[in-house]
């Protein structure tokens, strides 16, 4: 195992009811808060309803940001940042999915410094973000998950897109690490079926991304990898046949916080370059970040790791999937069929052409990904340095 340091300050509150506890919590924290959330979701299913029923009650003050769109837009922070300043808010309270999560960070950010956040977002043309990262100052955040999917919650990270110059990538720091997060599963028995699969697409992601790049000597980091991942392919099923069982919810909601809170990739030092091959995709397109992720996943695991790492995911497959072929390449093949038998199962098979990307921006996607994701460099850190051409190749490979 290589040396690690972990800090993970988010308190977590869980469970059944917990979002009516908002206010008490909030006001431990602030006195006048900038709701963060998205365009209509927790409008029509009456979480939005419940925080500002709890924030009164409290008598804690607020004003609502509900302007968020999913893969959420470097302007948006902007102006929630103008208004968290103009309102001289204290708190940011971050209510809905990733999108709405992340954009509270980022609004966090922002209203302290006054800077557009664009400035911070890694891999911009300006290189700004060199000197601005790792955020060091920002308003405390507070988050109220509605979806189960990104880890958001309580981690340090933002996910900005600016949309003119497609550049979707991270801002962080141990600024944005929620003061608390709360974990409510029944804010996400709403959650549609193919958002539902998407997410839990995006959580196996954030477990296999590390596991299949990172140093192969933590045990105890895979073993808990793999416990999470068995989690997330028994859970997402049942919440897509019956959205309201409780029990898959909060084993799915809990799972999600637990992929990406840093006790998997600690002492690993993995990268996940299957999330900068897909930020390009969601950039250029909108598209839904777990269904890319879905999507590009068989090709990743065929192309790369079979022939870099085929012990890793033989392993993923053996310890998740009960594939029982002793010879790695074909566990591999095996594991690859049942990966794509569970995405069949959920509903997240698809190709590119189906999601509405076209075949002739498949290059210049593939060199705006080293460009953004490389960081400087001109390759994309994963089992080995990948090139624009074999993340083309990859593209190609899975657009019809
Ligand atoms: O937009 P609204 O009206 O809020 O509706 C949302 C949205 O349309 C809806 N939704 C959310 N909760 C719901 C609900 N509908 C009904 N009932 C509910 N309870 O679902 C749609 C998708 O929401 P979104 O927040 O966009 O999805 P997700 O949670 O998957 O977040 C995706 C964003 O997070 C980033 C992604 O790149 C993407 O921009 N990521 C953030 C990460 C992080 N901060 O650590 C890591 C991830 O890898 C990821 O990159
Ligand atoms: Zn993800």
């Amino acid at each position: 195992m290589l040396n690690f340091s972990l800090h993970i300050p988010t308190k977590i509150i869980f469970g059944k009811g917990e979002v009516g506890r908002t206010g008490e919590i909030v006001r431990e924290h602030a006195k006048k808060v900038l709701v963060v959330t998205g365009r209509s979701s927790t409008k029509k299913t009456g979480a939005l309803d419940k925080v500002i029923k709890s924030l009164e009650g409290a008598g804690v003050g607020f004003v609502v940001f509900d302007q968020v769109e999913p893969n959420p837009r470097a302007e948006t922070v902007d102006r929630g940042g103008q208004m968290a300043r103009d309102e001289n808010c204290d708190l940011i309270l971050a209510l809905g999915g990733g999108s709405a999560m992340d954009a509270a960070k980022a609004i966090a950010t922002v209203a302290i410094s006054g800077r557009p956040i664009h400035e911070y977002i890694r891999g911009n043309k300006t290189g700004l973000w060199k000197e601005l990262q790792p955020v060091k100052e920002a308003l405390p955040v507070i988050t109220i998950p509605t979806l189960a999917a990104t880890g958001s919650e309580a981690n340090s990270n933002a996910v900005i897109t600016n949309w003119e110059t497609k550049e979707k990538a991270g801002v962080s720091g141990p600024a944005l690490f929620p003061r608390v997060a709360i974990l409510d599963p029944e804010l996400t028995y709403t959650v549609p079926a193919h958002y539902t699969a998407d997410g839990a697409v995006d959580i196996f992601a954030h477990l296999y991304e590390g596991y299949m790049t990172g140093d192969e000597n933590a045990d105890v980091q895979d073993e808990l990898t793999e416990g999470l991942m068995r989690n997330v392919v028994k859970y997402a099923k049942p919440a897509l046949e019956n959205p309201e069982d409780d029990h898959a919810r909060a084993h799915l909601i809990w799972t999600s916080t637990l992929a990406l809170i840093g006790l998997t990739s600690a002492g690993r030092e993995g990268s996940n370059p299957v999330h900068k091959i897909e930020h390009t995709l969601s950039a250029f397109y909108d598209i839904s970040h777990g269904r890319g992720i879905a999507v590009l996943t068989p090709a990743y695991f065929r192309q790369i790791i079979r022939k870099d790492r085929p012990q890793r995911l033989a392993r993923l497959g053996r310890q998740v999937f009960q594939v029982k072929h002793e010879d790695d390449l074909e566990a591999c093949d095996a594991t690859i069929e049942a990966v794509q038998e569970w995405f069949k199962e959920i509903g997240t098979l698809d190709t590119l052409k189906n999601l509405g990307i076209k075949q002739e921006a498949l290059k210049v996607m593939a060199e705006e990904t080293i460009r953004v994701g490389g960081l400087g460099h001109n390759f994309l850190a994963a089992t080995h340095p990948l090139t624009a051409d074999e993340v083309l190749h990859l593209y190609e490979e899975v657009f019809e």
